[in-house]
């Protein structure tokens, strides 16, 4: 049975404290809810939006208990959360939206393509590694271009290596970190997509429409909306998410990457428990933003229409290309965001900008 919706003036709680939950709490503030942070930095971006931050251990019992005197229901910008902290959260009588038998599967590549493959869906030809040898069979075995990645705590490219027969497994094996691993055949798509869906606590489904991703050195460059995905194409990214989400029991925004070709069809990639950066163009084109509607989900309120009116293009900034903004900021017509982020180190990303380019019917 669906519990009521939350009344504005309560408290979401968020776990995970970048940009994330830096946009869920604007829609969320936006919507008369008071958000508090949680996470172990002192004074991270998603805290400068939120009504309080809790700066602590995931793992800190004392926090979280305190945490969960302050908060009604309790959410994660970020997929690497302990299980055992929603454990934790839920044991204290605080919901926890999506449920955490979704991190089990996101958080390690293997389960993530074998519940792939349970629930009927193609990916790339994959091989667990555990060590140089079973990545040498591998090897021999894809007999061809693939891509080695850790099992856990890779993101943006990081943790991954390119691979070509010929390589020397043991030196790709220590690159990456000597860790479970697994092995990938390399995809050769027309282009990146990714889904971005929502159901409700009443079970209801609602997807945004789909942006065509583009990546830099293993980095989202550009999210172009429309993707051009074929109808049929789009229809079974619906089909699937819809089958992953009620097989979940999902609360919240969940996002699933696909690699397109019009050979193969679709592939999936990965998939997140949460709000995406491929999504977050939806604030500027969307009649509800990504944001705004995980916020809902997890409030138990009904899903906003994910309309989208507009087609255009999201271009991340990264690293010191967000020192742009006096530039940026003049661009009439230009959507600027900035993360509130202190250093600009390479790779990080510190903003995004949108450039709508025209009304979409
Ligand atoms: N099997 C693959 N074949 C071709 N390209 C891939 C493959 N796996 C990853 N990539 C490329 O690398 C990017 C990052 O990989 P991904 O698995 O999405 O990891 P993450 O986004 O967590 O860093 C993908 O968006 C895609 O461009
Ligand atoms: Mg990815």
């Amino acid at each position: 049975m669906p519990s009521s919706p939350l009344a504005p003036g309560a408290t979401i709680g968020i776990l995970g404290t970048g940009q994330l939950g830096r946009m869920l709490a604007m829609a969320a503030a936006r919507l008369g809810f008071r958000v508090e942070t949680f996470g172990p930095e002192q004074d991270p971006p998603a805290a400068h939006a939120a009504a309080a931050h809790m700066s602590a251990d995931y793992e800190d019992e004392g926090a979280l208990g305190a945490f969960a005197q302050n908060v009604d229901v309790a959410t994660y910008e970020f997929e690497n959360i302990p299980t055992k902290t929603v454990s934790i959260l839920k044991a204290a009588g605080v919901p926890v939206r999506p449920d955490e038998r979704v991190l089990a599967v996101c958080q390690d590549r293997l389960e993530e393509k074998r519940y792939f493959e349970k629930a009927g869906v193609p990916t790339a030809p994959i091989w667990p590694v555990e060590n140089a040898e079973d990545l040498a069979a591998a090897m021999r075995e894809a007999a061809g271009p693939a891509i080695l990645k850790t099992r856990r705590f890779g993101y943006d490219g990081k943790g991954q290596v390119r691979l070509k027969p010929g390589d020397d497994p043991k030196a790709a094996f220590e690159a990456c970190g000597g860790v479970p691993s697994i092995l990938e055949g390399f995809v050769d798509f027309d282009f990146e997509v990714s889904l971005i869906a929502a159901r409700g606590l009443g079970g209801y489904a609602a997807f945004f429409d789909i942006p065509r991703n583009t990546h830099r050195d293993g980095i989202l460059h550009q999210s172009h909306f429309p993707s051009g995905l074929p109808k049929e194409a789009v229809d079974i990214a619906h089909r699937t998410a819809k089958a992953i989400l009620d097989d979940l029991s999902y609360v919240g925004v969940l996002t699933i990457e696909f690699f397109w070709s019009k050979a193969s069809g679709l592939i999936a990639n990965e998939m997140a428990p949460r709000v995406h950066n491929s999504g977050h163009w939806t604030v500027e084109a969307c009649d509800t933003s990504q944001f705004e509607q995980h916020i809902r989900a997890v409030a138990g309120w009904p899903l906003g229409r994910p309309r989208r009116h507009s087609d255009g293009v999201m271009t991340n900034l990264i690293g010191a290309e967000a020192g742009d903004w006096p530039a940026l900021s003049a661009e009439p017509g230009l959507a600027l965001t900035l993360y509130g982020k202190g250093e600009a180190r390479p790779g990080r990303k510190m903003g995004h900008t949108v450039v709508l380019t025209a009304q979409s019917p």
